[in-house]
């Protein structure tokens, strides 16, 4: 038996801020941003949650799906910004969404956020815990970046992506192979210094803006482009995949010089690459979702294509998942 996603949607917030908006009041420029990340433009929700960026997007995934909200029996949601501490943003979104009856929770796995959340989603599937999992991959991040430190304020932006995981009717299609890592010796390059039962917050930490993303940009990069091809190509390895039988890399949105490392060591060309970081930038959890999203919108991915996922992110955290496309015939 395996597991597929046989419904996606993803919802950016309006608002776009170009690189020019933070030129202008930081030491900054767009040629910096353009060339160091890759990234032009994110949005920022101006109002509300990350279940709001939840929200739209899961409506619409239900309704192609062409199901009752009803049959939704399990709801997933991978942030790092989520409503509360608690209760979980699963559980906002269910009160939202007026689901009446499903369980749920949410996976704290930073930028590796979706790829953790669709292994388990395909796990409670495949062995019967589950018939439909609502997953969703979510940030706001805007409510976490320091917008006076240009070393932060251009690289994040919010968004979600939404999929609905069930059984696969062709146990030969869907998820096939999943790998994944953390290393908590990652922990002092990125994080959030206060705000959690090491470090409660308080006036000192607010003042000292400890609240915000901390992130040692260099040790992650490094760190990132070795977890991210390792794993991409130990995957492709030990499912006997050469470079030509991938139809698309889909990479956690951080860095476009880090996508293109991990595209490099896969042998695989940039045509096969999915990047959308120059419009988004990096939305953590979102990123993987909202570019399969796109894409399949787009008439991008066929039936039976081969997807490897692939992240990296605060943790350290990093993985991939091979899935070879299949919606059960559902458009
Ligand atoms: O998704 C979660 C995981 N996170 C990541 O994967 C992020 C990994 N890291 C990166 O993507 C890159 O390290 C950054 C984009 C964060 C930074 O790029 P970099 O090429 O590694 O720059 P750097 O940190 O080595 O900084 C080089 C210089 C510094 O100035 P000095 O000290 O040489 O004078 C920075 O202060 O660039 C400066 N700098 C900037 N300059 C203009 C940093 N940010 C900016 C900026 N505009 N926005």
């Amino acid at each position: 038996m395996s597991a597929t996603i046989t419904s996606i949607a993803h919802y950016l917030p309006p608002d776009v801020y170009t690189n020019d908006f933070f030129a202008k009041y930081l030491d900054t420029t767009d040629e910096w941003i353009m060339t160091r990340t890759g990234i032009s433009e994110r949005r920022f929700l101006k109002e509300g949650a990350t279940s709001d960026l939840i929200v739209p997007a899961a409506l619409e995934c239900i309704q192609k799906r062409g199901i009752d909200k009803n049959e939704i029996d399990c709801i997933l949601v991978a942030t790092v910004t989520p409503d509360h501490n608690f209760p979980s943003t699963a559980a906002v979104v269910q009160n939202k969404l007026g689901i009446e009856s499903c369980w749920g929770f949410d996976i704290s796995a930073a930028c590796s956020g979706f790829v953790f959340a669709l292994a388990t989603a395909v796990s409670l599937v495949e062995s019967g815990t589950a018939k439909k999992v609502l997953l969703c991959g979510a940030d706001k991040m805007s409510t976490i970046v320091n917008f006076d430190d240009r070393t932060q304020a251009v690289l994040f932006g919010d968004g979600a992506g939404v999929c609905i995981v069930e059984k696969s009717d062709d146990a030969s299609k869907g998820v096939l192979d999943k790998l994944m890592f953390i290393d908590g010796k990652g922990a002092p390059y990125l994080h959030q210094k206060a705000g959690g039962s090491a470090k409660k917050v308080s006036h000192e930490t607010v003042e000292n803006k400890e609240h915000y993303i901390y992130q040692d940009g260099q040790a992650v990069f490094k760190a990132a482009v070795v977890g991210m091809a390792d794993v991409s190509t130990e995957i492709m390895r030990r499912n006997n995949l050469s470079s030509d039988d991938i139809a698309w890399l889909v990479p956690h949105q951080a860095n476009l010089r880090i996508i293109s490392a991990t595209a490099n060591r896969m042998g695989i060309g940039p045509e096969k690459v999915m990047i959308n970081i120059e419009k988004y930038g990096n939305t953590t959890a979102g990123t993987i979702p909202i570019c399969i999203s796109e894409w399949l919108s787009k008439g991008l991915i066929k039936d039976g294509d081969n997807l490897v996922l692939s992240s990296f992110g605060a943790g350290f955290t990093w993985g991939s998942i091979y899935l070879k496309w299949h919606t059960n015939g559902i458009k």
